[in-house]
């Protein structure tokens, strides 16, 4: 590689985001993203998959799409419509589904759709960081609604949206995570997702349904989508094979009519998702995903559970957090003297990795002293000593936990 003396940044628009910062390896006691746990990679099953479709369907790649079209391999398609209506009960069918990579083009096409600079939409006041920086850099303004025990709080809903409405605002959409909340892990159930439907549709706006944990429920028994239990076809569902499967694969999908998916389709501009995955998946899932998703869930719920015992062991009291039903993420309140900004700096310096509560939030303020801890992918052996990490640095930084507590705590005393 030449030396790299070409100076292209004169040449840089206005408006990019900041520069990407060089990838240094990840945290030894890692804690942070949404990934997943590698000892549940389905390898051996990806592997049959990938070698039965390449030999019957390879000379398909010869084309852009596969032969299947720019929406994506048919057979993923009818696989997700047949699942979507048994576990979300969602009547689709193979073509009102879009395939795009990951749920995060989804994200992006879904607000290239609907968002201008200076719109306003309604989110969760804790939610997925990817989508609140994408709405910062679009230029929205994301009204935050506080949540509960059962996800986004609808009597903070109806008066966001009445004091919108008072001020001659209509939000482009509703936007939730309501099974298996990230960052909060809560399930909203089926009587606030109709009542949300009821507000959505009395005020004219659309909601933006991102269910990308729905397979992740601990009993598997989760609540009928909110795609589902709306008659108007105002929703819009995203999901992804991320959380179930792997997230490198980068394949999720975009549940719509076809006036938003026909929109949609005409922004992906990248020739088509990786039809490879798609075809590995479509292969893997039709006889594989019911067995391999509970075997997941189970080997997910020990993690959390080494998780939770080791926080009660190194912070006693101190952390506060509910048992989700489901997901990667524990959402845990720490003292309010504790700044997880803080925290996250000198954790990381130590070699712990944490999601601090402020960068998941549309109210910092509310979310200092809360930080997010994925489960997944650290092993157990590094969940125990990584959390024990992180209370020797806490307690350096901030008093928390106190020590003599937390002797008490492991003594039993
Ligand atoms: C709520 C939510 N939506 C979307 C995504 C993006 O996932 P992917 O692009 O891997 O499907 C994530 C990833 O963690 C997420 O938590």
């Amino acid at each position: 590689m030449p030396v790299a003396s070409f100076d292209f940044s004169a040449l840089l628009p206005p408006g990019l985001p900041p520069a990407a910062a060089k990838w240094t390896g990840a945290a030894r006691y890692n804690f942070i993203g949404g990934n997943n746990d590698p000892a549940q990679i389905p390898v051996d099953g990806l592997i049959a998959a990938a070698t039965a479709v390449l030999k019957r369907e390879g000379p398909a790649l010869a084309s852009y799409g596969a032969r299947t079209g720019p929406q994506g391999y048919r057979p993923l398609r009818e696989f997700l419509a047949g699942k979507l209506q048994r576990d979300a009960g969602m009547a689709c069918s193979y073509d009102d589904i879009l395939i795009v990579s990951g749920s995060l083009q989804a994200l992006d096409l879904i607000n290239g759709v609907l968002l201008a600079r200076g719109d306003t939409v309604i989110i969760e006041q804790e939610s997925y960081q990817g989508s609140l920086n994408r709405l910062k850099r679009l230029g929205v303004n994301a009204v935050g609604i506080p949540l509960d025990r059962d996800g986004m709080r609808i009597d903070a809903l109806a008066d966001a949206l009445a004091a919108l409405k008072q001020r001659g605002i209509r939000p482009k959409y509703i936007y939730t995570i309501p099974t298996v909340q990230n960052p909060t892990g809560t399930i909203m159930p089926e009587e606030p997702r109709r009542a949300l439907i009821k507000l959505a549709t009395d005020y004219g706006v659309p909601i933006f349904e991102d269910d990308c944990y729905a397979d992740l429920v601990w009993d598997g028994q989760r609540p009928p989508a909110i795609h589902a239990l709306s008659e108007s076809g105002n929703v819009i569902h995203i999901g992804s094979f991320s959380k179930s499967i792997a997230p490198a694969l980068r394949v999720g999908f975009i549940v719509a009519p076809w006036t938003i998916l026909s929109r949609a389709l005409a922004l992906k501009s990248d020739g088509g998702t990786g039809a490879l995955e798609q075809m590995v998946l479509a292969e893997f899932c039709a006889p594989q995903f019911a067995i391999h998703v509970p075997s997941l869930r189970r080997g997910l719920r020990a993690k959390l559970d080494a998780l939770m015992a080791a926080l009660n062991e190194q912070f006693g009291t101190a952390a506060e957090f509910e048992d989700p039903k489901g997901g990667i993420f524990l959402w845990v309140k720490l003292p309010d003297e504790v700044d997880t900004m803080k925290l996250n700096a000198a954790a990381l310096a130590a070699g712990v990795a944490i999601n601090p509560g402020p960068e998941w939030s549309t109210d910092a303020a509310h979310s200092s002293s809360r930080l997010r801890l994925c489960f997944a992918s650290p092993s157990a052996e590094q969940i125990r000593d990584g959390i024990a990490l992180l209370a020797d640095v806490c307690h350096r930084e901030f008093g928390v936990p106190a020590r003599i507590a937390n002797v008490a705590q492991r003594t039993g005393s």
